[in-house]
């Protein structure tokens, strides 16, 4: 890894864990620093800080809005988790497992407003803007979360509507990030564009990504319970290619395990993926997501900004497609 990125990691990580937190009610602070301090990628903050250094931004200036960030995204998590009924997450157990539903809402909304907070305590010239930019993504997550909810009980989901909703439910949080790095350091709107798109498409990428890994990972580095895409008949790009693509025996079978209520979890995973190995699914979903990634690194070379700078996104990019968690 870039050492600009990781030193930008080391950043978030090291002001995570100096955070002061509330004690009191434990119920509601304690599962919030238990999902801050689990880890995980550091993405979103990582990409803001590096897009306010491209356009030569102060470090100091961003750190608030890059933790208000992670913390958004930490929040959607719980409440995904819910969602999703998914007991692992980051190799712990999720924290409605841990606590349980009630808790994982309300700890949920108040590391939303947190991040609205830390997105406000700094009063730069741009705060409006930014603060745009964050609530007009917020409402996104929230379409994007909704349409995937709704696709699992719809028996015909296109590509195409699967694409505009993973572009709500994770790309555009990606792309917001990066272009709220590029306001705060005062970008021109052409390369806050493009700066952007960058990041939907690569997000767009990532999400492929972690559908892929959600059936093939490595269960320890992904860190999810594996198959979980599978047992809730979750529409991803992978389930749907198979549905266009299996005939005969393949799309009978298929059918079989999306309506059968008498398969066991391992079974239905093990039959879908024999099916999706069939038809040659995972190529399939790779290819799909390098067009995205091709997408994503035109718009970087739009961008008007210091070659050398603009290198290291490209090896941030490279290496969230080759990722194993
Ligand atoms: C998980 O995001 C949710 C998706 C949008 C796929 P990450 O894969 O970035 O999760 P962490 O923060 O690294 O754990
Ligand atoms: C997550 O999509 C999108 C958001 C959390 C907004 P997934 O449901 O695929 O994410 P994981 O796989 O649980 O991390
Ligand atoms: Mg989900
Ligand atoms: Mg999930
Ligand atoms: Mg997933």
């Amino acid at each position: 890894m870039h050492k600009v990125i990781s030193f930008y990691i080391n950043l978030i990580n090291e002001t995570l864990k100096e955070r002061v937190v509330k004690k009191e009610p434990a119920n509601l602070y304690e599962p919030i620093d238990y999902t801050l301090k689990l880890g995980g990628k550091r993405i979103r903050p990582a990409l803001l800080m590096l897009a306010n250094n491209l356009f030569d931004g102060n470090d100091k200036t961003a750190l608030n809005s890059a933790l208000a960030i992670e913390i958004f995204h930490n929040f959607t998590l719980l409440h995904d988790d819910i969602m999703d009924e998914a007991p692992l997450r980051r190799g712990k157990p999720s924290v409605y497992k841990k606590w349980n539903t009630n808790v994982a809402i309300l700890s949920g909304d108040v590391m939303l407003i947190e991040s609205i907070q830390l997105l406000s305590k700094k009063n730069h010239p741009n705060l409006h803007q930014v603060l745009s930019i964050f609530n007009t993504t917020a409402i996104q997550v929230c379409e994007g979360q909704q349409l995937d909810m709704d696709f699992e009980e719809l028996p015909n989901v296109s590509i195409d509507d699967y694409l505009k909703m993973i572009e709500l439910k994770t790309a555009v949080l990606l792309g917001a990030s990066l272009k709220i790095g590029a306001v705060i350091s005062h970008a021109s709107s052409d390369n806050s564009h493009h700066i952007y798109e960058f990041g939907k498409n690569l997000g767009i990428a990532f999400q492929l990504m972690d559908d892929i890994l959600d059936l093939y990972g490595d269960p320890e580095k992904v860190g999810k319970r594996i198959g979980g895409d599978v047992i809730s008949n979750k529409k991803t790009y992978l389930l749907l290619k198979a549905q266009e693509l299996a005939t005969g025996k393949a799309k009978k079978d298929l059918e079989f395990c999306l309506s059968s209520i008498v398969l066991d979890d391992n079974t239905k995973i093990e039959k879908v993926k024999s099916i999706f190995n069939t038809l040659n699914i995972k190529k399939l979903a790779l290819e799909e997501m390098n067009l995205f990634y091709n997408t994503a690194i035109s718009h970087l070379d739009s961008v008007d900004a210091n070659e050398s700078k603009k290198m290291v996104f490209e090896q941030f990019a490279k290496g969230l497609m080759k990722r194993d968690n």
